[in-house]
């Protein structure tokens, strides 16, 4: 019966959440169009023909939106605390899908980042996107290793936030376009906006979660 009522307040709780978990379904779900639509669609529109018939980048660039699209996709499971309850095999099932997912995806960054849109700036901000999504999901995996409880979820807020940079990106980029009306310019301000707002947003959830009295 308690464990009823701690799922429901989770449930409830899930709920104050749907139109963010409406959002990361959506987006984890968008690089599908990239297997089932022929022809150039999204970046690939502007992507040269000699980029898009090397392999190498093909290869890096489809391990990166598949594996961060599932990653994106049962991310947000983990944060509900009823289903922590309910199994926590379950989480650590889907935490194991989750980790493996982020480290691909981010290595797939590793190389297509070399080749984004927007030059140098383009490059810095999606690659140290890229490495802190690594670092802050491999701190995630080492922390609960060792047991330290709530040094991992902090962690993984801070993951996460990263992985929901998936979303934020296509929220900032359209405002962004409307605004300067220059793709380029535009995509330099997101690669670093997409994921650099979302850090700020992680350290007050886990300064307002994890108090000081709890830290290890
Ligand atoms: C911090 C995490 C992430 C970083 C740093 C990152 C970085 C990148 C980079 C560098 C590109 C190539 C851009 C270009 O060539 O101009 C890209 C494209 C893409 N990424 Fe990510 N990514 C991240 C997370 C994710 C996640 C979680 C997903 C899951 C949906 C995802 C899905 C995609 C898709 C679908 C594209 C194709 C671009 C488009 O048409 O919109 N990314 N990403």
């Amino acid at each position: 019966m308690m464990m009823n009522s701690a799922f429901i307040k989770s449930i409830s709780k899930t709920l104050v959440y749907l139109p963010l978990i409406f959002l990361i379904l959506l987006i984890s779900i968008y690089p599908l169009q990239f297997f089932l639509v022929e022809g150039k669609v999204g970046i690939l529109q502007v992507k040269s023909d000699a980029l898009l018939s090397d392999w190498v980048w093909k290869t890096f660039f489809y391990i990166h939106i598949s594996f961060g699209g599932v990653a994106l996709m049962v991310g947000w499971l983990q944060f509900i605390q009823g289903l922590r309850n309910y199994s926590m095999r379950l989480h650590r099932t889907i935490g194991i899908v989750y980790v493996l997912c982020v480290w691909l995806s981010a290595l797939g960054v590793g190389y297509i980042g070399f080749f984004a849109e927007g030059g140098l700036i383009a490059f810095l901000g999606f690659m140290i996107g890229g490495l802190v999504w690594a670092f802050t999901t491999i701190q995630g995996y080492l922390t609960i290793c060792k047991g330290r409880v709530i040094a991992h979820q902090k962690w993984m807020i801070y993951s996460y936030a990263m992985c929901v940079g998936a979303v934020t990106l296509r929220i900032w980029l359209p405002l962004l376009m409307v605004a300067t009306n220059d793709f380029t310019f535009s995509y330099q301000i997101v690669s670093w906006m997409a994921w650099a707002p979302n850090l700020a947003v992680a350290y007050l959830i886990v300064k307002r979660k994890i108090t000081p009295v709890a830290l290890p």
